[in-house]
């Protein structure tokens, strides 16, 4: 399929409400959707749930539910906050989704036959809140630093995949970018780990775990949390399960993960399809930074939490997906402040974007005047004047979504300093041929503008097309003190 575009996020755990994290992966994946919807391609955008393994298990015990009937509420509460953050996915996958379910054990079946995964016993310091075994030396003082837990030991019968075995094919494909990992760093620090040692082969089974997919062949066994959740990728299409026959939207083109998963992303689950007989891998698996708060991980005790429903209440949808799209470079860790993004939505979006919106249609509104109305697909190939080398499509091609909204506030700064210079207000009365000039340029500036915002902030957008149209605008930022 030539048309195509498949877009993945991770599912998100439902062991807890969905926060500002899950949000920032998901309004990037619908950015990135979007945008090449726009330009007429067939998008597939896949989000969803993981919703097995040992710590929901634990939670549901906690909580005193019946786990079904927990992870049942808990995913009701991803898909609303999508909704409310404008999220247009194709599919929300959630793995006790019996489809699901059924193509995970036919894929087990099948690694069994072809020999892929055998018997054997696992022993390791297993983290929960990773789900995943940590070795000694990724532990700090002891303790899993993403979760500041102490891992438990563990060892126990279990059935494991072959790692080593499809080691070196992997590199191949990395090393080529037919299985490409960015930004560049994580595609480096992810060859020298596979270079420098054998991988050990994984457990995919649990005997102790009981919230999970039995084993079609020991049904004892509950299928590992990841594996189970990694074939959401492929099952959230519809698969079935069948290796030989894959959905026409395979290979996926982008997968948006956060740098905790990334080891896991870049070496099992591309292991699951090569053993698999899957030459296909993931054609761009990128890697985003954290969100800190103050300079730290966000935690209850140190009181810097961000709540996503109270930057949804203060900044609205699109003040918030703005917010946290431009807090810094996507690929590396970012800060936020509420502070700061006070000061923000009032400087880019009350001041800025909506100061420039509620100025022009307010000078056009009873005047006759001619602008250039260009589409979608012709604007983000425009290069932009003062960002001389730069322009959107290209910007988003490599995922530097900041970097394109960056390329759209040139233009409104630029615009709101040409408004402060020429005083078009003054030329309505003085020069009126100067005045359609200046009024053309900037309504022309205002159609390029929405075009530009459509696949960040969609509400915005038709908000500016329907003022082009009506000369009417509202207030669309109220500013925040
Ligand atoms: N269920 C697994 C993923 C399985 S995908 C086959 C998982 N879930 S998670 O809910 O813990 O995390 C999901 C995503 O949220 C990860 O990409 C993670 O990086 C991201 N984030 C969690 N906290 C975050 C921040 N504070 N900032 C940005 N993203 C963060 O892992």
């Amino acid at each position: 399929m030539q048309n195509k575009f498949y877009i993945t996020t991770p599912i998100y755990y439902v062991n807890a409400k969905p926060h500002i994290g899950h949000a920032y992966t998901t309004i990037a994946a619908d950015v990135l959707a979007r945008f090449q919807k726009l330009q007429g391609k067939e998008v597939f955008f896949l989000t969803g749930t993981d919703e097995h393994g040992l710590k929901i298990q634990k939670q549901a015990e906690k909580e005193g539910k019946d786990p079904q009937q927990f992870v049942d509420d808990v995913s009701v509460g991803f898909k609303m906050l999508w909704k409310d953050l404008n999220i247009d996915y194709t599919n929300f996958i959630r793995t006790t989704d019996e489809n699901h379910i059924k193509a995970v054990q036919k894929v087990l079946q099948t690694l069994k036959n072809k020999g892929a995964i055998y018997k054997g016993t696992y022993s390791g310091l297993y983290c929960v809140g990773c789900e995943q075994f940590k070795s000694e030396n990724e532990l700090i003082d002891g303790k899993c630093p993403d979760h500041n837990l102490v891992p438990e030991k563990m060892e126990e019968e279990c059935w494991l995949l072959n790692l080593s075995g499809v080691q070196d094919k992997l590199i191949e494909k990395i090393e080529s970018d037919e299985f490409e990992i960015a930004p560049a760093r994580y595609k480096n620090e992810i060859l020298s780990f596979l270079k420098n040692q054998p991988l050990k082969d994984v457990s995919i089974s649990r005997k102790n775990v009981k919230w999970g997919i039995p084993l079609p062949f020991e049904p004892e066994q509950t299928t590992y949390v990841w594996i189970d959740a990694f074939l959401n990728y492929l099952t959230g299409l519809g698969w079935d399960g069948d290796e030989n026959n894959l959905p026409e939207k395979w290979p996926v083109d982008v997968q948006l993960i956060g740098k905790d998963i990334l080891r896991v992303h870049a070496t099992i689950w591309p292991a699951i399809l090569l053993n698999l007989g899957i030459e296909k891998l993931p054609k761009l698996l990128f890697t985003h930074g954290h969100i800190l708060s103050g300079g730290k991980k966000m935690s209850k005790t140190l009181g810097n939490v961000i709540g996503i429903d109270e930057m949804i209440e203060k900044f609205g949808v699109d003040g918030t997906r703005y917010l946290l799209l431009s807090a810094g470079p996507f690929g590396y860790d970012i800060d936020v402040t509420m502070e700061r993004m006070i000061e923000k939505y009032n400087a880019d979006l009350a001041n800025g974007l909506g100061n420039l919106v509620s100025r022009i249609i307010k000078l056009s509104e009873d005047a006759e005047i001619k602008f250039e109305k260009i589409n979608f697909n012709k604007a983000i190939e425009k290069k932009i004047e003062k960002n001389n080398s730069y322009f959107l499509k290209g910007i988003m091609e490599s995922v530097a979504i900041n970097l394109g909204l960056e390329h759209v506030w040139v233009i409104i700064e630029e615009d709101n300093k040409f408004i402060n210079d020429t005083k078009p207000w003054e030329l309505k009365r003085t020069d009126e041929g100067k005045f359609k000039e200046v009024m053309s340029k900037l309504l022309s500036d205002l159609n390029l503008i929405s075009e530009f915002l459509a696949p960040f902030m969609p509400e915005t957008a038709e908000k500016i097309k329907t003022a082009l149209e009506t000369k009417k605008a509202g207030i669309l930022f109220q500013r925040i003190r």
